[in-house]
């Protein structure tokens, strides 16, 4: 695929990544409770109108994109959103568990960590829609390399600005 390709591709699970950040609500995924080692399950930083909110806005980014044949080429309107909503769902899924993994390893909230903030959710979406799009999407090795590096670096940018214009308390 080539890059324009590839990020179209991701989009909704970028955006399902970011949306969170503006619509996040007040209860936590795990309701304040702690897990066996005495620390947060997840956190308060996982919300369950945060979670919704991606899922959504990821998918409804995805029916936007579904009308542009560069977006999934060769793939049929549904699949295009159907694939979306597992990215969405997929995104939120790696995000909820890199958090239960981050307070695991005793890393607070908004703390910051490498692989799990921003590649876990990229890895997971790819996983979890993958029985979506295997046969329709042709995702090479290569692709996946070139979307760790294309993550990684726009993770890094958007967060950025996200702290630059005071979305975020801290810039990652
Ligand atoms: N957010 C939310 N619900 C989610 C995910 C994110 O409300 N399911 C919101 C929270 O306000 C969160 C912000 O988006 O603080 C940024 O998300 P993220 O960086 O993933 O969370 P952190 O606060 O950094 O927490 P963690 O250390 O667990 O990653
Ligand atoms: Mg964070």
């Amino acid at each position: 695929m080539d890059l324009l390709e590839l990020f179209l591709f991701i989009l909704p699970a970028y955006v399902a990544n970011g949306a969170p950040v503006i619509l996040g609500g007040k209860t936590p995924i795990d309701f304040g409770i702690n897990f066996f080692d005495k620390k947060r399950i997840f956190g308060s930083g996982k919300t369950i109108r945060g979670f919704i909110a991606g899922v959504a806005v990821g998918t409804i980014a995805g029916t936007l994109l579904a009308y542009f044949p560069q977006f999934m080429p060769g793939v049929s309107f549904n699949d295009k959103i159907l694939i979306s909503f597992f990215l969405a769902f997929g995104t939120l899924i790696g995000d909820t568990l890199g958090s239960f993994i981050k307070r695991r390893r005793g890393i607070e909230r908004g703390e910051e960590s490498l692989f799990t903030d921003k590649l876990w959710f990229l890895i997971i979406a790819l996983i979890i829609a993958s029985p979506f799009y295997n046969g329709k999407i042709n995702l090479q090795l290569i692709d996946v390399v070139i979307l760790v590096i294309m993550t990684f670096v726009l993770h890094i940018a958007f967060n950025r600005i996200a702290h630059a214009i005071k979305l975020k308390k801290v810039p990652w």
